[in-house]
């Protein structure tokens, strides 16, 4: 399998033959006999880069330490030279103030690394909410041959004979301790239950939602996603993994080829089909930016059209990511969906080397319950709306599946909240007079102002309210949600109020008019008193003095635009280093 070392980029590491080359090469290949390997173990071969986001610090990634070696199998196996390379982990439970700060960073480690190192080709591996865009946003800028391989969801969760799904019952829980209905102890048994095994939460959220779009714009091998991360058939596809990325390598497959405005297409199409998280819409319009494809928050609406929701997993539905996987998974869920038609583009290439159409073709759905026929959808439609008005001029979105119908259409009055630090302190406070028909309003939690636009979307409800039986209320905000989240949260305000959007003139009693149907959000304020607010309206002071953040705030862009730095969301080559 291997081929002679001029066709490979890492052939300028370490020379041609055995002991040809220049003094670098001849100094490269001394630190791979320090390194242990003997000259027949590498050279000549493609190098495999394994890019590795495991870490103590992040449960949903802790087999991808082990599972990195069936990946390095299946790339000796297939006559590569594999090297493994840990990369940052963007925990999503405990990196604060949310990781969405950090994808980007990923990114450019992700690229950097790449273009840095004597590598031919790289399987990215992670699956924890943005470590999927992060590490595909990245090798897309390289330009390398690269594959990813899904860490997988974890099992069920379970309490006292219930199945219990990441996030979903977390909050669920929390709102019944808030309201005095479950106790300490019953609480504490809950907390052992909610997860417990290896893998990314098992609800359609954020991690769930992009693997599977990993897997649907063909740079994941089929069917990858949808294994959970402890069966021995995800120790398979790492090893199969490790396989294609040498072929990938050698046939110069890239980023570029697979993920064409066809694959972000039947990406989006897999998000609406899945009723998958919103965060989704953020991270597919980032991913198509470094590849100068064109996808807007419009595309999602009118694709939604045609896509119904066939996927019955919460927080949408009834069934978790186990169950998804029984009932066939992803590849079951895209063969019904390729009954519609018009919506899948079966003959665009993927990494397998198969045609797309391929990936689903032969596969079978085992429980129609879980994964449904466009005849017997979930719903009729995609469950993510884009909405427009003169609160969010350049967008806003609500999934508006997971929300109580009756509050579609609704006008309320505002109460606002300038923090998620002042909505905490004041929340349940009765004074604020809050009713079932307040619109909450938290600002100043966008990609500038969160900062990082953290997951505080799903604004908490007021406990007293929680204890009169209210479950659902209007709430808008610039922040993300978590994808298994729910309610009427309306969602990625942008402009963002920090910016100087909209939203930054809102005052508590002002009318907000929601009509999902209409697609709009619309402040009941003239244009003359909102000039006026606008005129007096101060920014408010940059969150960080220094250091990362301070890149971050000078260059991301607002939510619409897939929050990207700006220097990074276009396409382009740099030069590639010169090893000598
Ligand atoms: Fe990692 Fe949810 S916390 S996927
Ligand atoms: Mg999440």
């Amino acid at each position: 399998m291997a081929v002679s070392a001029p066709q490979l980029r890492s052939a300028a590491w370490f020379g041609e033959g055995a002991t040809g080359g220049h003094l670098r090469a001849f100094s490269h290949r001394s630190r791979m006999r320090q390194l242990g390997y003997l000259p027949e173990e590498h050279l000549g071969k493609p190098v495999i880069a394994i890019l590795n986001t495991w870490s103590d610090i992040n449960p949903c990634h802790m087999h991808l330490r082990e599972r990195a070696e069936q990946v390095k199998r299946g790339v000796w196996q297939a006559g590569g030279f594999p090297l493994e390379f840990p990369v940052s982990t963007l925990s999503e439970t405990f990196q604060k103030p949310t990781p969405m700060l950090y994808r980007n960073l990923l990114a450019m480690e992700t690229e950097e690394l790449l273009r840095s190192y004597p590598v031919d080709g790289a399987v990215l591996m992670g699956g924890c909410d943005k470590t999927t865009p992060a590490l595909l946003m990245g090798a897309a800028s390289a330009g390398f041959p690269a594959l990813f391989v899904p860490a997988g969801p974890m099992l069920r969760g379970h309490h006292r004979g219930k199945t219990l799904g990441s996030g979903t019952d977390l909050f669920a829980y929390f709102d019944e301790y808030r309201a005095g209905r479950v106790g300490e102890c019953e609480m504490a048994e809950v907390e052992g239950g909610l997860a417990r095994s290896p893998g990314h939460c098992m609800t359609m959220g954020t991690a769930s939602t992009m693997t599977a779009c990993a897997e649907a714009l063909g740079m994941a091998l089929p069917g990858a996603s949808s294994i959970p991360a402890v069966d021995s058939a995800h120790h398979r596809m790492a090893a199969a993994s490790g396989m294609r990325a040498v072929a990938i390598a050698l046939e110069g497959v890239t980023p570029q080829q697979v993920m064409t405005r066809e694959a972000f297409e039947d990406a989006a199409a897999t998000v609406l089909t899945l009723s998958g998280s919103t965060n989704a819409l953020i991270h597919l319009i980032a991913m198509a930016g470094r590849l100068g494809v064109e996808l807007r928050l419009d595309d999602f609406d009118a694709i939604g059209e045609r896509v119904p929701v066939l996927a019955d997993v919460r927080p949408v539905g009834r069934f978790l990511m186990e169950d998804f996987y029984y009932a066939g998974g992803l590849r079951a869920l895209l063969r019904e969906l390729s009954e519609v038609p018009g919506v899948l583009h079966p003959d665009r290439p993927t990494v397998a080397g198969v045609p797309f159409g391929e990936y689903y073709a032969d596969s079978q759905t085992h429980d129609p319950e879980v994964i449904r026929t466009p005849a017997n959808p979930v719903a009729d439609h995609g469950g993510v709306a884009v909405l427009r008005g003169n609160l969010a001029p350049n967008g806003a979105v609500i999934k508006h599946l997971a929300a109580e119908p009756h509050l579609l259409t609704h006008s309320g009055p505002a109460v606002v909240f300038d923090s998620y630090a002042d909505l905490q302190a004041r929340i349940d406070d009765e004074s604020l007079a809050i009713t079932e028909d307040t619109v909450l309003v938290l600002r100043g939690a966008g990609p500038l102002g969160g900062p990082g636009m953290p997951e505080y979307g799903m604004l908490p409800i007021p406990a007293y309210l929680l204890k009169q039986g209210v479950k659902d209320m209007v709430r808008i905000s610039d922040a993300r949600m978590s994808g298994t989240s729910y309610g009427t949260c309306v969602l990625h305000i942008a402009p963002e109020s920090h910016a100087g959007g909209p939203l930054a003139l809102v005052r508590t009693g002002d009318t907000i008019t929601l009509d999902v149907p209409a697609r709009t959000l619309h402040l009941e304020v003239d244009d003359t008193e909102l000039a006026r607010r606008q005129a007096a309206w101060q920014p408010p002071a940059p969150p960080f003095e220094r250091g990362y953040g301070s890149l971050y705030a000078a260059h991301i862009t607002q939510a619409d635009q897939g929050c990207d730095f700006d220097f990074l969301a276009r396409p382009g080559t740099n030069p590639l280093p010169d090893p000598h």
